[in-house]
Parts: C-alpha cells; sequence; structure tokens
C-alpha cells in the first residue's frame, strides 16, 4: 500500500500533464442512459509517442476505468500493466509492460460514469414534456471537466480532431460539435455518427441529449445556423437567431476569416450553471440567454440574449480557432469576446448606444480590482481547482476594458488589422498573451507588449490626479484602492484631455509617477479662480462651460481625481449639459469612488448628483440608480437621521426623468427608454414614493387577473413586483402569495428569474426567510438561487444566519462551481462592521477551500471598506445642511 501509494509520486501535484504522448485524434463513443443517469463509453486516441516511456499520463475523474479494457496499439498490442486513477491530482497512470515505441499508436480505454446534477462534465438536465418530468445530457466542460466525462489530455494547447459516436434513444435528438453523417436505427436506440472536427481543444467538445424543436436559418456562404428550444417554445428561438446569422457575416468580415465549422447548432439548457458555453459549433446557453418572447421578455432580456450570442460567436474565432496555451490567458478569450460583443452589438443595434452601456462592464472591472485582494489580468494557474475562480469581472471586465484603451490608443483600423492577422497566424493553435501584443506592435509601430504588460501583470489600476498650479497642468498617478491607500503601482497612461470642448484635444502618455503640461498652450482658455467665478455664474444662462475633462469618452481604465476647481467646472458643465454620455458617467463614477475610499465627502458626492437630475440618458441614469441604493444603505448605518432626507432627495432626482417617461410606453420610444422606465420606477418603489408604489399595485392587480394585459408590459414588471413586496410583511402576505403564483405559472425562464430577483427587495426579515427557503426548494432550479440573494438591509443579518445554517447543504450542492461564490459576495459584502467581518472569518475559519478562498477575502475586504466608510461619513460636517438642503431644494 505504501509502496503504492508513493509509486507514481513523479507525476503527482504537477500543474500539467507530462508530454510523453501526444495526443492527434480522439475516436469516442458515448451511451447515456437516461433513466439511470449513467453511461458507458470507449475512446481510442490516436497519439504520438515522443519519449522512450512506459507511461501514459492523461486526465480523468469520476470515471471507473478496467484496466482490463486499457491497451496501447502500436507496431504490436499492449495491454496495460496497472492503471490508477489519482483523485486529488485527476489524473489517470497507465503503466505498460514496457517502453512504448516512439512514433504513432492508438490508446484505447473503456469506462463508465454518472449522469451528475452539478452542471459540470457530463451531466442531467430536466424538462416537463406533457405533464412528465424528463431528463436531458448534456456536457460543460470548461474549464477543466471534459475529464469527468472520457479520459483525454484536457489542457487547452493540446489540440486534437474528434470524431465523436452517440448511442440514444431513437426518439431524441442528439447533437454533437459537427455535423451528422449517419444514424443507424435498430429497436428503441439509434447510433449516431458525426464528422470528424477540425482540431480543435478538449473543453470545446460537446454533446446534448433530449428532446427538441428548432428554427434554422442560413448565412450567406452556406452555414446552417439552428437554434433548438424546449419543445413547442421554437418561436422563441427567433430573435437569437437572426442574431446569430447576422453576427457570423459581421466576424468573417472583422476577422477576415470565414467561420470555420459547416454548422452552428445554439441549444437552450434547463440547468445551466454559467450564462452560455461556446462548445465549437454547439453554443449551449442558459433559457434566459437565448429566448426572447416577444410577449413576456423585456427590452433587457432581449440586450441580454444579442450581447450573450454575440459573445459566444466571437469565441468561435477567438478561443475555439486561435486557443489561449493556458488558463493564466484565459483572459485573451473571454476579455477579447466581451469587447468584441458590443462592436457586434453596436454594429447590428446602434439605437442601444451600447458603448455606452460597456461603461457598466468597466466600472465592474474597476470595482473589483480597486481591492488590495484582486489578482493581475495575467494569473499563475498551479491546479485544476483555482481555474473557475478566475472567471471573473478582472478577466471579463477588466480584459475587455484594456483592450477598448488598446484600440483607442492605436486607432480602430489598425486594430482591427492587427486582429485579423492574429487569427490567422495562430488560427487551429494556442497563443499567449504576447503573441498578441506581437502582431498589434508591428502593425502600430507603438510598444505595445511595453505598454500593456503594465496593465496585465500588475493588479490594480492608478488614480490620475489633476491640479492646477502656476499656469501648468499636474498630473500625478498612484495606485488607486477602495480601502483609501495608495498601493505602489505604476502604469504607463494613455492620456486624452480636452478642454472647454470636444475640438481641442490633447493625448499623451503619462510614464512616470508625475509630469505637468502648460496650461499656456491652451488658447483662449485662461484658468483662474476669477474665470471660474465667472463660469459659475454663467455656467447655466450662456453654457460658457470653461471646463478640464480627462479620459475623454471613458476609454481608459483608470480614476480621475481633480482639484476643486476643476471638480466646480466639470459639475457645471454637466448642468450645462456640455458633455457627452461617457464623460458624465466617469465623473459621477470616479467621484463615487472616491467617496467610498474616503478621499472626497459624500456632502460633494450629493452635490455632483444633484447636477444629474435633468439627465435622461440609460447609462448615466443607470448607475446613478446603482449608487443611490448603496449610499442609502452605507447612509443608514452613518447617517440614520438623515435617511429620510437622502431618500426623498433621491425621488426628486429621479422624479423629473420618471415623469418624462411616465408609466406607458410612448409609440416608437426607444429601447433606452424601455429599459430606463423599468429602473427608474424600480428606485422610486424602493425608495417609499407613494404613488409610484400605489400605482404599481393597482397594475399588478390587474396583471393578477389577465397576464396578456398591457398595463404591466415585461419592461414594467419588475418595478411593480419590487413594489409590491415593499407593503408585504407577516401579517400582510398576500403580495408575496400572489407573486408565488404568478412564478409557479408561467413556463418563461426570464420572468421566474426577474421574480426571483425582486423577492428579497422585501424589509421584513421574517418574510425574508421564508423566501431564502423557498430558494433552496425544489421549485428553484439551484442555478437561480443567486438571482434571489439580493437582499434588503433589513435582511441582511437573517440572511447571514440563514447562509450559517444552510452552508453545509449549499457547499454540497454548489460543490467547487463558481456560482458557491456568488452566495458568499451577496450575503458578506454589503455588511459594514469589524464585529461582522471577524464573524465571518471565525466562521468560514474551519469552512475555506481553495476555490472560495480569493472570494472570502475579497468579500471581507467589502465589508471593512464599508466599515471605513460609515466611520468617515459620521465625521462629516455639513453633511446634514447638505441634506436637508437638496432634499428640499425648488427646481
Ligand atoms: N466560456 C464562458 C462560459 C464559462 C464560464 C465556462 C465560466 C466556464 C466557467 C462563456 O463564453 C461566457 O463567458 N459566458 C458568459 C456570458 C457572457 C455574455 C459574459 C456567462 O456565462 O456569463
Ligand atoms: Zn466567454
Amino acid at each position: 500500500m505504501d509502496q503504492n501509494q508513493s509509486k507514481y509520486c513523479e507525476f503527482k501535484g504537477q500543474p500539467r500533464l507530462p508530454k510523453f504522448a501526444i495526443p492527434k485524434r480522439y475516436d469516442l463513443k458515448l451511451k447515456p442512459d437516461l433513466v439511470t443517469c449513467k453511461f458507458t463509453g470507449v475512446v481510442a486516441v490516436t497519439v504520438d509517442v515522443v519519449a522512450d516511456t512506459k507511461f501514459i499520463v492523461l486526465n480523468a475523474a469520476e470515471l471507473s476505468v478496467d484496466p482490463k479494457f486499457v491497451q496501447f496499439k502500436g507496431p504490436k498490442v499492449l495491454e496495460a500493466l496497472e492503471v490508477e486513477l489519482v483523485q486529488e491530482d485527476e489524473i489517470l497512470v497507465v503503466e505498460f509492460g514496457e517502453s512504448l515505441p516512439i512514433g504513432v499508436g492508438v490508446l484505447s480505454i473503456a469506462f463508465q460514469g454518472t449522469l451528475n446534477d452539478r452542471m459540470k462534465g457530463f451531466y442531467r438536465s430536466t424538462y416537463e414534456h406533457n405533464g412528465e418530468k424528463k431528463n436531458m445530457a448534456v456536457t460543460q466542460f470548461e474549464p477543466a471537466d471534459a475529464r469527468r466525462c472520457f479520459p483525454c489530455w484536457d489542457e487547452p494547447a493540446c489540440k486534437a480532431t474528434f470524431k465523436i459516436t452517440l448511442e440514444v434513444p431513437s426518439e431524441l435528438v442528439a447533437l454533437s460539435n459537427m455535423p451528422v453523417i449517419e444514424e443507424k436505427v435498430s429497436n428503441n436506440l439509434k447510433t449516431v455518427y458525426y464528422e470528424e472536427s477540425p482540431i480543435m481543444s478538449t473543453y470545446l467538445v460537446a454533446v446534448v441529449v433530449g428532446l427538441f424543436d428548432y428554427v434554422e436559418d442560413h448565412t450567406s456562404d452556406g452555414v446552417n445556423v439552428r437554434v433548438y428550444c424546449h419543445v413547442g417554445k421554437a418561436n422563441q428561438g427567433k430573435f437569437a437567431l437572426d442574431v446569430a446569422v447576422k453576427t457570423l457575416g459581421l466576424y468573417r468580415e472583422y476577422f477576415a476569416v470565414p467561420y470555420s465549422l459547416p454548422k452552428l447548432d445554439m441549444v437552450a439548457i434547463p440547468d445551466f450553471a454559467a450564462g452560455a458555453m461556446e462548445n465549437y459549433g454547439l453554443v449551449t446557453y442558459r433559457e434566459t440567454a437565448l429566448l426572447y418572447d416577444e410577449k413576456h421578455s423585456a427590452a433587457a432580456n432581449k440586450q441580454r440574449v444579442a450581447i450573450v450570442v454575440a459573445h459566444e460567436l466571437a469565441h468561435q474565432w477567438f478561443g475555439n480557432l486561435v486557443t489561449m496555451e493556458w488558463w493564466t490567458h484565459l483572459w485573451l478569450n473571454e476579455g477579447f469576446a466581451t469587447w468584441v460583443s458590443y462592436l457586434a452589438a453596436d454594429s447590428l443595434f446602434p439605437e442601444w448606444k451600447i458603448w455606452t452601456q460597456f461603461l457598466e462592464e468597466s466600472t465592474e472591472g474597476l470595482r473589483l480590482d480597486g481591492l488590495a485582494e484582486s489578482h493581475p489580468i495575467e494569473v499563475d494557474i498551479n491546479h485544476a481547482s483555482e481555474i473557475d475562480e478566475i472567471f471573473d469581472a478582472i478577466s471579463y471586465r477588466k480584459g475587455a476594458a484594456v483592450i477598448r484603451m488598446l484600440q483607442s490608443y492605436l486607432g480602430a483600423e489598425c486594430f482591427q488589422r492587427a486582429l485579423a492577422s492574429y487569427i490567422q497566424r495562430h488560427a487551429c493553435s494556442n497563443a499567449k498573451t504576447e503573441d498578441l501584443w506581437s502582431v498589434l506592435e508591428e502593425a502600430s509601430d507603438e510598444p505595445v507588449n511595453k505598454l500593456m504588460n503594465s496593465w496585465t501583470k500588475q493588479k490594480g489600476y492608478p488614480v490620475v490626479s489633476v491640479k492646477v498650479k502656476d499656469q501648468k497642468l499636474e498630473f500625478e498617478q498612484s495606485q488607486f484602492l477602495l480601502s483609501g491607500s495608495h498601493g505602489d503601482g505604476q502604469w504607463i497612461v494613455p492620456i486624452v484631455l480636452c478642454y472647454g470642448s470636444y475640438e481641442s484635444r490633447q493625448s499623451f502618455l503619462l510614464q512616470t509617477k508625475s509630469e505637468a503640461l502648460d496650461i499656456n498652450e491652451f488658447l483662449g482658455f485662461s484658468i483662474s479662480k476669477a474665470s471660474l467665478m465667472e463660469t459659475g455664474k454663467e455656467g447655466k444662462s450662456n453654457s460658457v462651460c470653461a471646463w478640464i475633462k480627462l479620459n475623454v469618452d471613458q476609454t481608459g481604465f483608470y480614476r480621475v481625481k481633480y482639484d476643486e476647481d476643476l471638480s466646480a467646472r466639470l459639475r457645471y458643465a454637466i448642468e450645462g449639459k456640455c458633455l457627452s454620455t461617457s464623460d458624465k458617467y466617469g465623473i459621477l463614477d470616479d467621484s463615487y469612488a472616491l467617496c467610498m475610499a474616503c478621499q472626497q465627502s459624500l456632502t460633494s458626492l450629493l452635490t455632483l448628483m444633484g447636477a444629474y437630475r435633468e439627465e435622461i440618458d440609460y447609462a448615466v441614469l443607470s448607475n446613478l440608480i446603482s449608487m443611490s441604493y448603496k449610499v442609502a444603505r452605507i447612509a443608514a448605518d452613518s447617517a440614520p437621521a438623515l435617511l429620510d432626507n437622502i431618500k426623498l432627495f433621491f425621488i426628486h432626482l429621479f422624479q423629473y426623468s420618471a415623469e418624462r417617461l411616465g408609466w406607458d410606453p410612448k409609440h416608437g420610444e426607444s429601447h433606452l427608454d424601455a429599459m430606463l422606465r423599468g429602473e427608474l420606477l424600480t428606485a422610486l418603489a424602493i425608495f417609499g414614493h407613494d404613488a409610484t408604489l400605489n400605482e404599481a399595485s393597482r397594475r399588478f392587480h390587474a396583471f393578477l387577473d389577465d397576464r396578456d394585459t398591457s398595463v404591466l408590459r415585461p419592461d414594467l414588471r419588475r418595478a411593480a413586483y419590487v413594489a409590491v413586496m415593499q407593503n408585504v410583511s407577516t401579517s400582510n402576505k398576500s403580495g408575496y402569495e400572489s407573486l408565488l403564483r404568478v412564478y409557479r405559472e408561467t413556463d418563461l425562464s426570464q420572468e421566474k428569474t426577474r421574480i426571483l430577483g425582486s423577492l428579497a427587495s422585501c424589509r421584513d426579515p421574517n418574510i425574508i426567510l421564508e423566501i431564502l427557503n423557498f430558494l433552496l426548494s425544489s421549485e428553484v432550479r439551484s442555478q437561480d438561487v443567486v438571482f434571489g440573494l439580493a437582499v434588503s438591509r433589513e435582511g441582511c443579518e437573517t440572511a447571514w444566519k440563514w447562509l450559517q445554517n444552510n452552508w453545509d447543504h449549499i457547499s454540497k450542492t454548489y460543490g467547487s462551481g463558481f456560482l458557491i461564490t456568488r452566495f458568499i459576495s451577496a450575503v458578506v459584502s454589503p455588511f459594514s462592521s469589524y464585529e461582522k467581518a471577524k464573524e465571518v472569518e471565525e466562521f468560514f475559519a474551519s469552512r475555506s477551500k481553495p476555490y472560495i478562498a480569493r472570494t472570502l477575502k475579497q468579500s471581507i475586504e467589502r465589508v471593512h471598506i464599508n466599515t471605513k466608510w460609515v466611520q468617515s461619513i459620521k465625521n462629516e460636517k455639513h453633511l446634514a445642511e447638505v441634506v436637508q438642503e437638496l432634499a428640499h431644494r425648488k427646481y
């Protein structure tokens, strides 16, 4: 036994597989049994033996392999001497009695496994058909779960071709990456043979077996595109189908390479952990991310579908055709797909002004990266269990934002040319971050590698402080941290600034800690106290806007801190409507972050927020609304006596736009107004605006009588649900019960998640507990529980107790998947006291695991940040007067 344990120690504990044999081709046969939820399979891997060895080491997990059915066929047939599955390393070590001959041979392995309920590997999802519960079999292999379905070299750089065969019940639809070449039916079973794929990574292999209907179309170059949906719901696939066909055409042009497979299938899966997965030629989605229902989907649902489809199709080039060499470069996949999806959405739906909405992505990136517990974009990965946690806002959102920053620095045309040559150069192969920089450097003659290393190899980002001194504009960079301290990072920052108008623009690279610009160069733009005073007076009447704005269009991944004079000028410029949507968004967001980091007073943040009363743009207002929620929460802890006035101020702030939009959609109104209306009314309901609460309740009751009523269209529903929940308490549960009825009666996932997302806004802790318990019942799919965790301030403590009481169950159900991290961040992050932080630390001291460690640290850091923020607001001097003035200001 002892000997056995140490036997294969040279292969254990290694981050990557030894490369004695290189896989070239997999011949894979799978036979899932949807009744017993077991599967059997045989894989024959053509390998190239390149080293003198008696061993072959590949990945496998949760499979049983009988050594009798493992053999190597070279010039002669060798039976395996011993086969060991090493659980902790998820490897299968196959030992032969003699050295394998150098050159090509075929390793074949028969195996068995279980269709699990954890939404990874080869798993079971369920659906209803004619009132009967049915199983389907689905794969989800990214990042490292192909090994749970068949033994393989489960690393992105080990690309090979795949020849797949499935044996399934003959009445079911069976899909894989490639088109079917032949089907043989015998009794109740059919054997389906698929074409051999081009070379690809294991994490992109996919299989789906179940009952589906589909809609289909073709691209102009003959690619067959289908959307598979629940039987009877094929119509809901039409919107995604249309987006997919157009997007394929767009990417073909943009990357100057056609889509590389003969078909593209997209399938809605009822149980799905991520939003969607870009499997080569067989993209799988959550229902909410693929299906669009004309009558019951909201504008926000439509936009989500378009963005997700565009994202997954971008991967068909960026990720599938050219694949990251190792998970350290995951951001190349995800950051790029995120950025490109906006490019596509902008081209298909220019009226969505999607680049202004992209700012929300950057903001989320900045928020996570403002933590000391963040990580660099390029992150070391030493074990498969560490990969899940890096599918986060750094890889996706910071990744996308730094790409946007670079594109804006190099110019769109040069950038596209370089990308096309990157795709051509690395097609059917792998690439690292520096390979991308090389092509960009060649195309632009700019020092891209040096510039970008400062953004991808170190965590964090700078705040650039600007002030006017001695006729000079002084810039200084330091690392921005939400904790208020300064890190020691330094970046090469592409600075673009405008002064007085968008016509006068200047750009430079800030390469050192500080730099100064002679502002005499700014023709006709004199900065002096006197001119500031004058602007202040005239700002509104004459629109004289003597302002300076850095990070024009918000394409840079950094924050800006202006001195007092410059800040005031910008505020006047906002009131004078001189600035673009993106710039207004950026000024507000930076100010909010500086306030949270206690580098600016709440007084000045609220004053700035007041300048946005007449704002009509969706992106700006949407961010203003999210901020108002957070500010109200923090104020409840730091200045409870002021809370009513703060809420009143927010109500006044949002009323202007809410009245402009009214409750009913205007004929032909914009997509953005449709989304905005819902968010504004939700905010008014949360801040307790009586007229909104009453009207919401009236419309909700009409809706209960008639689900197709035009008085509560999908865009308004969330607002109405939240409003209804505001009045629910232990003694008055009827609103809650009605909402549960709607939840149970609808068969549209978007409706279900809309309801789940509204429930916990209730303020009665007892009801919150009921809701949380409902989330863990069989009525809520485990993928959807996280939507219900947006708990009101009054329910936070209840949620934390509930999480502790149910932790064993939650950690069992969610295992090592990335969904488990959401429980921690949603429940822990809102707290704002050191005692709570300590309590959380103590609870998890014996319960932490490698796959939650980072999230836990980040959530606790957030609690510390909130705590400091609360303290600093308590010490603010003139807050009460300012809040009083803002709340009762006559406009
Ligand atoms: N490759 C991911 C899916 C994924 C995520 C696999 C996490 C394994 C772990 C896919 O391309 C993706 O990024 N999906 C996003 C949607 C997208 C629009 C941001 C998702 O799942 O949220
Ligand atoms: Zn992705």
